[in-house]
């Protein structure tokens, strides 16, 4: 049986209501691009509103995290995963769900998971709550009875075994963390260790009974709530005796296609082209799962396209370093991803044409972008009066290739280093480079400081969106900050910004409501200079 299944029936046959997953796509949440998690959809249940299913809720929700994007490339993170989570509003507690879960994983008739390769985290305590003695104890109890060490019940601390509200205010709560050790070639330690990857989380029980407010203190929930997710990609794997989440089923065909694509062998390569391989797959993956979504995202410069623009050129680019070159390959490995996922998202399949096409549109545009850096590159080698073994270009050149271009950075230390190897050099001496990313990165903040607007932030990927519209309501930025001050005073301070094509999007800080009055004096104000 899928998985998936075996979990929702699992829970359905004690009492849970199954529901639908959520779109990958926030509904009215501004704060966070993405559902980040299972409990993301239902804050305002576990905050007291009543859910229509009930209190005792299961499901299986997509989730795309971006936050350590840089990251990926492990065996275990990835950008888009599926979480399987039990809910409990204001009904079961912590014994009733460490039990569920305990049963879950070992007993024969689901997963039978070898008890002795389990490990667990509770919460240490500090300031803000204390230790987490309730779920220690039964945890404690549950391990006596089996007759495992006490050593692999870890005592951590918030960064470890606290859930954090999603976005700065709301439900949270310290968590209890189900570890399963993955190294089929060392027998398992008799302590749990953080620091050992070899250790793999594979379900979360939160215990949300606590409120973050906007001061930053706790206060309590009236309601008390379970929120559990048991990552699909990473038990998957383990039930499979597999420690390369990428070896499993989520993974394996993505895998077979790139290693086709670019003659390598998975298995056999570098761990530095393994990471490649991997983050082509998950880049992919995660775009089409983003631009594939009953709300369909296509790559752009702001918001939610912005990141799938960013994870379609980021696999483009690691292609190419490992020697992917035939002509709009990512569309074979796009059609992968839907004919493994179509079954189960079926808007994947219904959305086909429109992933295809702006796959193929984004990577067009990328490689004339990656031309184009080339050619200008070119030129500079022309005019540089010193031999070319020792060609260089300074960090305002490489800014203006980044800026102007949207040549990523990267792409250039790799053309000066072709042209230098090219004529007898070495690669450029890591103190040289090491300087010109300083000298870079000051230049990259000068322009912010210029252009104070978070989709200056935004461009900074130098992926501007340059077309007149967006240029327009660029400056129209600055016009609205200084009308701002003018009307409200010089307190007005930008908190960010987001501009596209069609609007422009100002936040700014202010104690009160503005007036009509006053929101139609900003509006003349800044009427005024532009008819000027
Ligand atoms: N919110 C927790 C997590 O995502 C448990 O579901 O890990």
């Amino acid at each position: 049986m899928d998985l998936r299944q075996k979990y929702l029936e699992f829970f359905k046959e004690r009492n849970h209501k199954i529901i639908s997953g959520a779109s990958l796509i926030p509904e009215n949440d501004p704060s966070v691009l993405f559902t980040t998690a299972g409990m993301h959809p239902l804050v305002p249940y576990l905050l007291g509103q009543k859910h229509p299913s009930g209190n005792r809720l299961t499901d299986v929700q997509k989730c795309i995290r971006t936050g350590d994007i840089e990251e990926v490339g492990d065996s275990t993170h990835h950008t888009f995963f599926e979480m399987m989570g039990n809910w409990s509003l204001g009904d079961y507690f912590k014994e009733e769900s460490i039990a569920l879960s305990w049963e879950f994983l070992t007993s024969e008739k689901y997963l039978n998971l070898d008890k002795n390769r389990i490990a667990i985290s509770v919460f240490a305590g500090d300031d803000d709550a204390p230790f987490d003695d309730e779920s220690y104890n039964i945890w404690k109890k549950i391990f006596e009875s089996e007759g495992l060490p006490i050593e692999r019940i870890a005592k951590l601390p918030k960064k470890n075994n606290w859930w954090p509200p999603v976005g700065e205010t709301g439900p949270c709560g310290p968590d209890t963390e189900i570890f399963y050790w993955s190294d089929n070639k060392k027998e398992t330690p008799s302590s749990f260790n953080d620091d050992n990857d070899s250790w793999v989380e594979i379900w979360n029980n939160v215990f949300m009974e606590y409120n973050k407010e906007k001061d930053g203190s706790y206060s309590m929930l009236e309601q008390k709530n379970v929120d559990t997710g048991l990552g699909l990609e990473r038990i998957s794997a383990v039930l499979n005796g597999l420690d390369d989440n990428y070896l499993g089923k989520f993974f394996i065909n993505l895998i077979s296609k790139i290693e086709e694509l670019s003659s390598l062998n998975y298995k056999e390569v570098d761990i530095e082209k393994k990471k490649s391989i991997r983050i082509i797959a998950d880049h992919i993956k995660a775009a089409v799962m983003i631009i594939g979504d009953p709300k369909g995202i296509a790559p752009s410069n702001t918001d939610q396209g912005y990141v799938v623009r960013r994870l379609i050129r980021r696999a483009i680019r690691y292609g190419k370093q490992i020697g992917i070159n035939k002509e709009l390959w990512l569309e074979d490995i796009v059609k992968i991803v839907i004919s493994d996922y179509k079954d189960v998202y079926e808007e994947v399949e219904k959305n086909q044409n429109f992933i295809i096409l702006n796959f193929n549109k984004e990577q067009e545009k990328f490689e004339k972008t990656i031309e184009k850096g080339i050619e200008k590159i070119e030129k500079l080698k022309l005019d540089y009066d010193k031999e070319l073994k020792d060609f260089n270009l300074d960090a305002s050149t490489l800014f203006d290739l980044y800026q102007s271009y949207g040549f990523p950075l990267e792409l250039s230390f790799e053309e000066i280093n072709r042209i230098r190897v090219e004529n007898g050099g070495e690669d450029i001496p890591e103190d040289l480079k090491y300087n010109c990313l300083k000298e870079f990165d000051s230049e990259l903040k000068k322009h912010q400081e210029m252009s104070r607007t978070a989709s200056a932030g935004k461009f900074k990927g130098g992926l501007s969106d340059d077309s007149e519209e967006t240029v327009k309501l660029h400056t129209t930025a600055h016009l609205l900050l200084a009308a701002l001050r003018k009307v409200l005073g010089q307190h007005v301070e930008q908190k960010g910004s987001n501009i596209n094509s069609e609007r422009l999007r100002f936040d700014f800080s202010h104690s009160e409501k503005m007036t009509k009055e006053e929101i139609k004096e900003v509006e003349d104000l800044v009427n005024e200079t532009i008819s000027k």
